[in-house]
């Protein structure tokens, strides 16, 4: 891997307002994730697109279903230029295995807890208090050879295993009335132990781009 560590989320509709957007950036600087919305208007051309301007993708579907399912959806991903690949933690150990043994270069992350979920959301989701939930995904997790988690920078410290890649959504370097809910500033977040962090609408609907790319580098 090389060593940018911003990766800038690219939530847009389509290819066209998305290369109107990549317009801006340099693809030294920072790695593009590639999420749900954009993936499932576009389809993988768009991972073509990306990979012919030279960016590093990280492919955000957060795959949670049957081994079989996921190894096979992992096979076709590692088929295209994708560093980067998120399953949900919480499909258990035998899926977290299939998507290891289908992974190809591309390296698996796997989502812990989102970032959008706080203390009564996981009350509410699995009666168990926060830190309990996400220890127990993480066990899970290290019982495998999956390369990196994401998590919000609240739980960085709770992950002892150094050689796991570290992957931080949740960043907001100001105040901010959106639906991420565990947050904390990129320098924070480094200085925690993040070895990527993830950043979309702060960046993508600021007013100056290059000037916010500087403040979450
Ligand atoms: O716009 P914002 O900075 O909130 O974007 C964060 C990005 O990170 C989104 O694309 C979201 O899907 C993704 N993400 C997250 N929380 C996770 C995993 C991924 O916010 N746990």
């Amino acid at each position: 891997m090389s060593n940018k560590r911003l990766i800038i989320a690219l939530d847009f509709k389509n290819i066209a307002e998305m290369s109107y957007f990549i317009s801006n950036l340099d693809p030294k600087k920072c790695i593009v994730k590639v999420g749900l919305q954009l993936f499932i208007a576009e389809g993988p051309k768009v991972l073509d697109f990306l990979s012919q301007r030279d960016f590093e993708i990280f492919l955000d579907l957060k795959l949670h279903d049957i081994p079989n399912t996921v190894k096979k959806s992992v096979e076709e991903i590692s088929q295209y230029n994708v560093k980067l690949t998120t399953i949900h933690l919480q499909g258990g150990q035998d899926m977290i295995q299939a998507a290891n043994e289908a992974k190809g270069s591309t390296k698996i992350l796997g989502v812990s807890l989102l970032t959008s979920l706080d203390e009564s959301d996981i009350r509410k989701l699995y009666n168990n208090d926060f830190k309990k939930q996400f220890n127990n995904l993480i066990n899970i997790a290290m019982e495998t050879n999956i390369d990196g988690i994401v998590c919000s920078s609240q739980e960085l410290e709770l992950i002892q295993d150094p050689s796991l890649i570290k992957v931080v959504p949740g960043i907001r370097n100001q105040n901010s009335s959106d639906d991420q809910k565990r947050v904390m500033t990129s320098k924070e977040a480094y200085s925690k132990g993040a070895d990527f962090i993830v950043v979309g609408r702060p960046i993508t609907q600021a007013k100056d781009i290059e000037e916010s790319i500087k403040d979450y580098s």
